[in-house]
C-alpha cells in the first residue's frame, strides 16, 4: 500500500515535471515580459475554423455562461494585451444558437479597488425576477489577494447586456482569517433553498482541496458556513467547482435549485495541481448542506472526468429556452509560450456539449450540442467496410481538416480481446495507452480514426478503442493519442485516454470527432467517455490534412455506418452593431 502510495506520488511529480517541462505550466504561470507584448501579426495555420477563440491574444475559463432574452452570453477570460495570460478582463460573447457568435466589448474589467488586479473567474445566478446577477472574483493586490465581488446590468432591458456595474456594496465576501486569501477564488452559481441561497467558492487548506459554503438571504449579505459543503485531502486548490443537479428521469437539464427525491447532485472541481477536473455524483443534504459523494465513486484526481484530455475550468448553465444543462470548457495550447507568443493567440473554447445522468446513475454522458449540426455540409459515407488487420481505408471528399465524423464499428465476438494485464488497474489509462498504442498490433483493436493525419502519415493523430478481457469483464479503452501528432518540435504530446464502461453485448462501440485544425474533440461510445486533444500538424493541414478509419488488431472489424461532414465556418468576433 505504501508503495502504491509512493509510486502515485511519484506519477504525480513525473506528470507536473513533463508538463512544466513543455511549456505547459502547472498553473497560470506570469510572464511580465511577454504578458503585455502586443500582437501585430496572427498566425492562421492551427486557428480553430468553428471552435470559439477571439481574433487574437489569450484567453482562458468560460465565465458565467447563460441564456437571456433569446440570446445565450459567453464571457471569458481574457488578455487584451498579449498571448500569455495576464492583464485578465471578462471579455464578452453573444449567440442565438451556440454557435454563431458575435462579439461585445468587454463586459467586467479591473476598475475599482476590488478587482484592481484582475477580474478571475465566476458565474452567473437568474434571480426569480429574471434578471441576470455576476459573482466574480476580484485581485486586490500583487500578492493575488482574492475576494468576491458581483456585477449586475446597467440596462436589464438590453439583450446583449452589454454594459454591468459593480455596486457600491462591494465586495460581497472577504477571506476571513482562516482562508488562504490567494487560494479563495471561482464562485459558482448560486442556488435557493427554502428562502436560502447559496453559493461555492473553491479553495484549500494545506493540500487539502476545498468548497467552501456561503448563505444569503438577500443575495447581498453572504455569510460563511461552518462547514464546507465538501473537501477532499490531497486533492490541492479547487478551482471553478460546479455544483449542479441531475434529473434521474431522463435527459433534461435542472436548473441549480431544483431538489427533491428524483434528483443527484454533480460536484465538478478543477484540480491546480494536476490541471485535470474531475467529478463525483452524490447527495447533496439541503438541511445540513453537506454533500456526500457515492461510495462506489473516486472522490479525488483518479475519479471521473468530463474530459480525459485537455480540457479545464469548466463550466455548466441551465438553459431554460430548451431544458438543457449546457458543459463549456477550455482547452489551453499544448505548444509552449513562446510559439503561443509567435502565433498571436492561445486557447479555445471547446464546442458546448449537453450533459445528464447515465441511466446507470454511474456517471455524466455528454454530447456536442444540436445546433452544431448547422455547420455541417458536404457529406460521405462509407456503409460494410471491412478492416482486416493492418488495414486504413481513407474517408475522401470532405475537408479532412475541419470536419465532424461520426462512425459505428461492429466486430464478430468479443473472443480476440488480449488479456487485460492486472497490474494496469493501478495505472492511469493513460498510462495504458502509451504502453499499447495504435501501432501495436492487437487483438480486438486497435481500431478507430486517424484523424488530421498527412497523406504517407508521417503525421496523425489516432483517436481508438482496444478491447481487454480482465477477470470478470471486458475493459474497453479510448485513445487520443498525439504522439504522432506532429514533425513539430516543443509540443506537448501525451497519448489522453480514458477508459469506457460500455455493454458490449451488441458487439458496437461508436465514436464521434470534431476535428479542426488543431483540436479533435471525441466522444466514445455516445458521450460515455470524451478526449480533447490538441495537436499541430505541420504536413497535415488544410487540404494536405487526411482522414482514414483504420484497424491493427487480429479480429476483423466492420465500419457499419460512417458519416463525415465538411464543416462551414460560423458567424465568429463580428462585432454587435451598436
Ligand atoms: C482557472 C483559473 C481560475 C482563475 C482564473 C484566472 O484556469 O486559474 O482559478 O479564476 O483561471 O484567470
Amino acid at each position: 500500500m505504501a508503495l502504491l502510495k509512493f509510486l502515485s506520488v511519484l506519477a504525480l511529480f513525473a506528470l507536473l515535471f513533463v508538463l512544466s517541462n513543455n511549456g505547459v505550466e502547472a498553473s497560470h504561470k506570469i510572464y511580465p515580459r511577454y504578458q503585455s507584448l502586443s500582437v501585430d501579426k496572427v498566425k492562421q495555420i492551427h486557428r480553430t475554423g468553428y471552435h470559439f477563440q477571439p481574433p487574437k491574444n489569450w484567453i482562458n475559463d468560460p465565465n458565467a455562461p447563460l441564456y437571456y432574452k433569446g440570446l445565450y452570453h459567453l464571457f471569458y477570460q481574457y488578455n487584451p494585451k498579449g498571448a500569455v495570460w495576464g492583464n485578465i478582463v471578462w471579455a464578452h460573447s453573444v449567440s442565438k444558437d451556440l454557435i454563431n457568435w458575435e462579439s461585445l466589448e468587454p463586459a467586467i474589467y479591473p476598475s475599482k479597488w476590488f478587482d484592481n488586479y484582475g477580474c478571475w473567474s465566476g458565474s452567473a445566478t437568474i434571480l426569480p425576477n429574471g434578471e441576470p446577477v455576476i459573482f466574480y472574483t476580484g485581485i486586490v493586490d500583487e500578492n493575488n489577494r482574492q475576494i468576491q465581488n458581483y456585477a449586475v446590468p446597467a440596462n436589464s432591458s438590453d439583450p446583449y447586456l452589454r454594459e454591468w456595474v459593480k455596486p457600491d456594496d462591494n465586495p460581497i465576501v472577504y477571506p476571513d482569517p482562516s482562508v488562504n486569501a490567494s487560494a479563495f477564488r471561482d464562485p459558482t452559481t448560486a442556488w435557493r433553498v427554502d428562502g436560502h441561497w447559496k453559493i461555492l467558492i473553491g479553495s484549500k487548506r494545506r493540500d487539502r482541496g476545498v468548497a467552501y459554503l456561503y448563505r444569503s438571504l438577500d443575495f447581498k449579505k453572504w455569510f460563511k458556513a461552518k462547514h464546507p459543503l465538501h473537501s477532499v485531502q490531497g486533492t490541492g486548490m479547487w478551482e471553478c467547482p460546479d455544483f449542479f443537479p441531475v434529473t434521474l428521469s431522463g435527459e433534461e437539464g435542472l436548473d441549480t435549485s431544483v431538489g427533491g427525491s428524483n434528483v443527484r447532485h454533480v460536484l465538478k472541481v478543477s484540480l491546480d495541481l494536476t490541471r485535470y477536473e474531475y467529478y463525483t455524483i452524490g447527495t447533496y443534504d439541503e438541511k445540513k448542506d453537506r454533500y456526500y459523494p457515492d461510495e462506489a465513486l473516486v472522490d479525488g484526481w483518479a475519479g471521473l472526468r468530463y474530459d480525459y484530455g485537455n480540457f479545464y475550468a469548466s463550466k455548466t448553465f441551465f438553459d431554460p429556452s430548451t431544458n438543457r444543462r449546457i458543459l463549456w470548457g477550455w482547452a489551453n495550447e499544448s505548444d509552449s509560450v513562446r510559439q503561443d507568443k509567435n502565433k498571436g493567440w492561445a486557447g479555445i473554447q471547446l464546442i458546448p456539449r449537453r450533459v445528464w445522468l447515465d441511466p446507470s446513475g454511474k456517471q455524466l454522458l455528454q454530447w456536442p450540442v444540436a445546433e452544431l449540426e448547422k455547420l455541417r455540409s458536404h457529406n460521405v459515407q462509407l456503409r460494410n467496410q471491412k478492416l482486416y488487420q493492418g488495414y486504413h481505408v481513407e474517408v475522401k471528399g470532405i475537408t479532412a481538416a475541419q470536419a465532424d465524423v461520426d462512425v459505428t464499428f461492429s466486430f464478430p465476438s468479443l473472443d480476440k480481446a488480449e488479456p487485460f494485464d492486472p497490474k494496469w488497474a493501478k495505472l492511469d489509462a493513460l498510462d495504458v495507452c502509451a504502453q499499447k498504442g495504435s501501432k501495436a498490433q492487437g487483438g480486438l483493436g486497435p481500431f478507430g480514426l486517424l484523424t488530421l493525419a498527412s497523406e504517407k502519415l508521417e503525421e496523425f493523430t489516432p483517436v481508438f478503442f482496444r478491447v481487454f478481457k480482465a477477470a470478470d469483464k471486458h475493459k474497453v479503452l479510448l485513445c487520443s493519442d498525439a504522439r504522432s501528432s506532429s514533425l513539430g518540435e516543443g509540443l506537448y504530446k501525451p497519448p489522453f485516454a480514458g477508459f469506457v464502461d460500455v455493454d458490449l453485448t451488441d458487439k458496437k462501440l461508436t465514436l464521434r470527432s470534431l476535428i479542426d485544425h488543431s483540436v479533435v474533440e471525441s466522444f466514445g461510445a455516445g458521450g460515455r467517455t470524451v478526449i480533447t486533444s490538441r495537436v499541430y500538424p505541420i504536413i497535415a493541414v488544410f487540404d494536405k490534412a487526411h482522414l482514414f478509419v483504420f484497424n491493427n488488431g487480429r479480429e476483423t472489424v466492420t465500419v457499419e455506418n460512417l458519416n463525415a461532414w465538411s464543416m462551414k465556418v460560423p458567424v465568429m468576433n463580428v462585432p454587435v452593431k451598436s
